[in-house]
């Protein structure tokens, strides 16, 4: 495992202000820890205030979702453009709650994947089997679909600026973690389907993190499984404290490794 990617998914928490005051004591926090990449995904009003907060500090910043056309009537979204100039280097697309809450069109989000790499964000994206999927035993032909639909419009894979997250669905804001064994499985089936994607491609340094129910108490375990580089955190990284403790928990493991 690389450097751990340790992101905080806020969902639709925290306010600007909250956010700002957050961030500043990330920073400073996050000095000591150099050996994590740290990445927040605000809620989008707080996007601009927050990358105020973190000029000059390596930690970097997301949208939660964006829209793939460049503009137009379309109410209650923002553009890949917007987000970068509110100060983001990334962008969620996939998340669960879009595609389960939300029903996004899943023909939406290659056209998603494509439209952010072209704006110059780097794409977090996030897959996941439903529990009835798992236990009908079709984890694996989900991430296939998921990850060949999603990423259908590229030739090749940008290791640099493509992170998969995967997150069971049964795993998020519930408080049942999937077991090692199971993280471990579906993390070897997410690069499964990438090298069957990209055969041509060196996919040596593609990262996959785990999200799900991830806290202080779970993370020594689940980093120290093979093929997880990191999490995407929800309800845990709302909590600055239990944040860092994860980051730090994240760090001795990979020194450890
Ligand atoms: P959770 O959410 O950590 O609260 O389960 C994870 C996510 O939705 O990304």
């Amino acid at each position: 495992m690389g450097t751990p990617v340790i992101a905080g998914n806020w969902k639709m928490h925290k306010t600007p202000q909250e956010g700002r005051t957050f961030a500043r004591q990330l920073s400073t926090k996050a000095l000591n820890l150099p050996e994590v990449d740290f990445i927040l995904f605000p809620s989008a009003t707080g996007l601009h205030s927050i990358h105020e907060a973190l000029v000059d500090t390596a930690i970097e910043m997301g949208g939660q979702n964006m829209h793939h056309e460049q503009s137009g009537a379309f109410t209650g979204e923002n553009s890949a453009e917007m987000l970068v100039a509110c100060g983001c280097q990334w962008v969620l697309i996939g998340h669960s709650e879009r595609r389960h809450v939300f029903a996004e069109p899943a023909d939406s989000r290659p056209l998603k994947v494509a439209t952010a790499l072209g704006a110059g964000l780097k794409v977090m994206l996030c897959v996941g089997e439903l529990l009835e999927q798992r236990d009908q035993g079709r984890t694996q032909e989900v991430l296939r679909e998921q990850l060949s639909n999603d990423l259908g419009q590229l030739q090749r894979f940008p290791v640099e600026s493509v992170v998969i997250a995967y997150e069971p669905v049964w795993a998020i804001g519930t408080g049942v973690v999937a077991t090692t064994q199971q993280a471990g499985e579906a993390h070897g089936m997410v690069r499964g389907v990438l090298r069957d994607l990209y055969p041509d491609d060196d996919l040596g340094a593609v990262k996959v993190l785990y999200g799900g129910s991830v806290k202080s108490s779970n993370a020594a375990e689940l980093i120290g499984t093979p093929g997880i580089d990191g999490f995407l955190i929800g309800g845990a990284s709302l909590e600055l404290d239990e944040f860092v403790n994860i980051a730090e928990i994240a760090k001795q493991e990979l020194r450890s490794a």
